[in-house]
């Protein structure tokens, strides 16, 4: 949107300067100048990469600065349609402030640049660094300033990147995109439903829950190890992918309800391909893959299990389960396990309802 400013977050090394350059080059060819500063790379460096990634676009222009009104001066001789700002913590806006990249330092740039992008109507792309040290003022510092806020993620496969939408002015939240990094830069998935399944026939321990990112539904397997302990300390509880304080609240309700002792076990969990899942609906994928390593027993085959695991062991409705039914029947699943709620239309698989966890490990030929 003219006049808007999208935030651009993530971890060092994850591809924020590839999607924006690769994008600047789109932009530049559909709609004239795109204006790119860059306060961490040299002219040098951004042109191999611009090379690499086949971008050759005489309409964008490129800046080596760290001075904000330096870059307001080439914007106002080059009246470009968007800009990008790689990276905000970068920049400096007064040069007798404190530390270049410190909370005053990085919020004043950004304020600057958002009333520039509104009062010019000018796309502005703002790079934040997301740093675990917490020296550098994060995205966190200014998503108040912005129209959008988006966030590049990567997962542990190494080639996967999420692209989601946190904080969004025209249009949906927390939809995402699946990319691949290549040599060429970023490639869209087109169809990412199964690509965090793992190859072949999920063994004991596994279980497959069909999850929701915005208006995609993405098949994830849950993987579950759960092993004695070694005796010494107390025993390991790890997770992936998933919130290990969910988990630990699940582990409690498996102990009550099924009757499972846990006390001397390691337990492990992980999502294939490293994605995150922060969905109630998983819940039960995760009870069923725990249990499943516990029993030594693989799920029956083509089947998902999905739902919120209450407290008391009941099984409670997630949202838009017929949607994720749907996904899951067209990639040729037959069975779903999922909370008792209402199904509108007519299903091409088998649905068994279940009201209690107990019910769960009975479906599964796990009790
Ligand atoms: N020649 C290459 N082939 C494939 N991937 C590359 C190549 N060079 C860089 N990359 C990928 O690009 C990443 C760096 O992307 P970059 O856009 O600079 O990240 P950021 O700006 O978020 O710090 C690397 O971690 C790597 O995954
Ligand atoms: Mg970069």
């Amino acid at each position: 949107m003219p006049g808007s400013v999208v935030l651009l977050g993530g971890e060092p090394g994850i591809g924020k300067s590839t999607l924006l350059l690769q994008l600047a080059g789109a932009l530049a060819a559909r709609s004239g100048p795109v204006l790119y500063i860059s306060g961490e790379e040299s002219p040098g460096q951004v042109a191999l990469r611009a090379r690499r990634l086949g971008i050759d676009q005489p309409a964008l222009y490129f800046l080596a600065e760290q001075d904000l009104h330096a870059v307001l001066g080439a914007v106002e001789r080059l009246a470009p349609t968007a800009l990008v700002v790689d990276s905000l913590q970068t920049m400096r806006a007064r040069a007798d402030g404190p530390d270049i990249g410190s909370v005053p330092q990085v919020r004043e740039s950004a304020a600057i640049l958002a009333h520039l992008a509104k009062g010019a109507g000018l796309v502005c792309l703002l790079v934040s660094h997301i740093t675990k040290g917490g020296d550098f003022a994060g995205p966190k510092t200014v998503e108040h300033l912005v129209d959008a806020a988006i966030y590049l993620e990567g997962t542990r496969d190494g080639q996967l990147r999420i692209l989601r939408s946190m904080k969004n002015r025209f249009g949906a939240t927390d939809e995402v995109a699946v990319y691949q990094m290549g040599v060429q830069g970023l490639t869209e998935v087109a169809n990412p439903s199964t690509l965090f399944l793992s190859s072949g026939t999920p063994g004991p321990g596994a279980s497959i829950v069909p999850v929701l990112e915005g208006s995609r539904t993405l098949l994830v397997e849950i993987q579950a190890l759960v092993t004695p302990a070694s005796g010494y300390g107390p025993p390991q509880r790890r997770t992936a992918g998933l919130e290990l304080n969910r988990v630990l609240v699940l582990l409690a309700v498996m102990e009550k309800h099924l009757g499972l002792t846990l006390g001397m076990q390691d337990c492990y969990l992980a999502t294939a391909g490293g994605i995150e899942v922060r969905e109630p609906a998983a819940d039960l994928g995760a009870c069923a893959a725990l249990l499943s390593s516990v029993r030594a027993r693989a799920l029956p085959e083509g089947t998902v299990v999905f739902g919120e695991v209450g407290l008391s062991g009941d099984i409670r409705p997630v949202r838009r389960a017929p949607e994720r039914l749907r996904e899951v029947a067209k990639l040729g699943f037959d069975r779903a396990i999922l909370p008792v709620q209402p199904l509108r239309g007519k299903l091409s698989l088998e649905v068994i309802q279940v009201k209690g966890i107990e019910e769960v490990a009975e479906q599964l030929g796990l009790s």
